[in-house]
């Protein structure tokens, strides 16, 4: 009798268990030609951060942009080229009025005091969302670094503010209809790439890629329709102590993983 093979065991987790491994070890470890090109991240945790030091909310904010720091440049390093940041949720206008206004000021001297360093690094911002929600002052700081970095290209940075998943999916439905009324479309020439078309991402790729710190493993109205096949991470670190390591680990546990796309093993 032939002797039964032994079952390849899969390294997949949605968890990514952080190792003792130091930043240098990970990076050795990642092939550069198989990192994802789109990372989605939603940046969680600030709040409770905070509060186990005894301090306000805020401060878990402010503290939250050196994490943004690190995974821009973690991505710029290992040649991701779409980044795209969960950083305020239509949901979250629902929070107290003194947070909502310490996110939006923070937001706007963040931007002041990035674009420069964002130029350097070859950063081009972008952002989705319902902006024209936004406070009049934020609006302009986007715009006037949205503008400042138009012409890099090495990363295409997102920042999705008063964002919701589900808006955005029926924001594109509508324009679809008014397309379909006025004629210019037939319902049966809409298909996945035409919706896709008339999200606000319709120049970005789907993300490969989906990170969640805190612990909390949930999508929370983010990427609805671009998650579809994304692989998803849960990191057990909340979002203001997110350093590079952490990125890179993330980065090694996806290359680990078997993207099957509804296939089987054998078939990829
Ligand atoms: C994420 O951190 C930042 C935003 C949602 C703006 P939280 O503020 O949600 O932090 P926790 O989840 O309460 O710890
Ligand atoms: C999701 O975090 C939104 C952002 C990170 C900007 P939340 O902390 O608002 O998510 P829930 O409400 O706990 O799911
Ligand atoms: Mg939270």
């Amino acid at each position: 009798m032939k002797s039964v093979k032994k079952e390849k065991i899969e390294n997949f987790t949605a968890f990514v268990p952080l190792s003792s491994r130091t930043k240098e070890e990970v990076q050795k470890l990642l092939d550069k030609n198989r990192m994802p090109t789109h990372v989605a991240l939603i940046m969680d945790g600030n709040g409770r951060w905070a509060k186990q030091r005894g301090f306000s909310r805020i401060f878990g904010h402010k503290n939250a942009v050196k994490a943004v720091r690190e995974a821009i440049e973690g991505c710029v390093e290992m040649g991701v080229k779409y980044l795209t940041l969960y950083t305020f949720s239509t949901e979250n206008w629902q929070r107290p009025e003194d947070e909502i206004n310490g996110l939006m000021q923070l937001l706007v001297s963040t931007l002041r005091s990035e674009v420069k360093e964002l130029s350097e690094k070859g950063v081009k911002l972008g952002a989705i969302g319902e902006l024209q929600s936004l406070p009049t002052k934020c609006q302009n700081q986007l715009k006037e670094s949205i503008t400042k970095t138009a012409h890099n290209d090495r990363l295409v940075l997102t920042l999705a503010l008063s964002y919701s998943g589900r808006t955005e999916m029926k924001t594109a439905i509508q324009k679809i209809a008014q397309r379909v009324e006025k004629g210019e479309i037939n319902p049966s020439q809409i298909d996945e790439e035409l919706i896709a078309k008339h999200l606000y991402t319709a120049s970005i790729p789907d993300p490969e890629l989906l990170i969640r710190t805190s612990g909390e493993m949930r999508i929370s109205n983010f990427l609805l329709w671009q998650l579809a096949y994304s692989e998803l991470a849960f990191l057990d670190v909340l979002w203001p102590d997110f350093r590079k390591i952490h990125l890179f680990e993330t980065l090694l546990n996806y290359q680990n993983r078997e993207r099957r796309f509804g296939k089987t093993s054998e078939q990829i």
